[in-house]
């Protein structure tokens, strides 16, 4: 009876309430409390964005190979593609030369080597990771983008990064995503590894914020 009832939950609710502990972890890390809590100077949301840059390196290299992928080829949206965007935005955040200058985290590493060897295996993998990024910046991270908006006066470069403008209305995007998420053809064996390896693409950006939390002693806010 149990596990009708498991059987006929959708992946996406499911999905959900397997990222929920993960996901408040998330949200109350040191780094993101002070970013959110406006503890941080621009410069120190810079240093997020530049590990975003990695981070959407990896995703958007492997977004390409799934393209030819039977079941990965339903999640490849361009418009949803962030590298362009974080270009600009580093552009103006650290400056024409920015491309020389920044650097990944070891656990920015960790997390990118992740994303490709998982998503070089297996689908379900890429998928896992693209959940994780995407939905949260087109949901949660709207909450960033106010924060800079309010702080930093900021409302063009600088936070293109959160400016989701091909894919219409947000909520129904969400909603068209959870579908495709409902609708993959994957058994609950594997729908479990789909969570499993999205929960651990949240304990990856919990290892971001931590390494960024290390040095944010040097981006306190007057
Ligand atoms: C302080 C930081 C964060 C805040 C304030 C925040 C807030 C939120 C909010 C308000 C939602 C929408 C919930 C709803 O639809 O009812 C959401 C969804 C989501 N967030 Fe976050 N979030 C944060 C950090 C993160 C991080 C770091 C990640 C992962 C890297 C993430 C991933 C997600 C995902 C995947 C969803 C979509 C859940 C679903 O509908 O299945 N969030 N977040």
């Amino acid at each position: 009876m149990t596990e009708l009832v498991l059987d006929q939950t959708p992946f996406s609710k499911s999905l959900r309430g397997s990222t929920r502990d993960a996901h408040e972890r998330a949200e109350q890390s040191r780094y993101m409390k002070a970013l959110l809590g406006g503890e941080l100077t621009l410069a120190g949301y810079t240093q997020l964005a530049i590990q975003y840059y990695f981070i959407y390196g990896a995703i958007e290299q492997v977004s390409d190979a799934m393209a030819s992928d039977p079941v990965g080829r339903d999640f490849v949206f361009d418009e949803l593609r962030r590298l362009p965007k974080l270009a600009e935005d580093l552009a103006f955040l650290v400056g024409p030369g920015w491309r020389s200058e920044i650097r990944p985290l070891p656990a920015t590493e960790d997390y990118a080597r992740r994303i490709v060897q998982t998503s070089q295996e297996w689908a379900g993998g890429y998928v896992a990771h693209h959940y994780t990024r995407y939905l949260g910046d087109i949901a949660g991270g709207q909450v960033i983008r106010r924060l800079l908006t309010r702080q930093y006066r900021l409302d063009g470069p600088g936070v293109f990064f959160y400016q989701f403008d091909g894919i219409g209305s947000a909520p129904a995007f969400r909603a068209r995503y959870r579908d495709l998420l409902d609708a993959a053809p994957w058994d609950e064996a594997e729908r479990g590894r789909v969570a499993d390896e999205a929960v651990a693409a949240f304990e990856c950006n919990i290892a971001v914020f931590d390494e960024l939390a290390e040095t944010m002693g040097r981006y306190r806010a007057a």
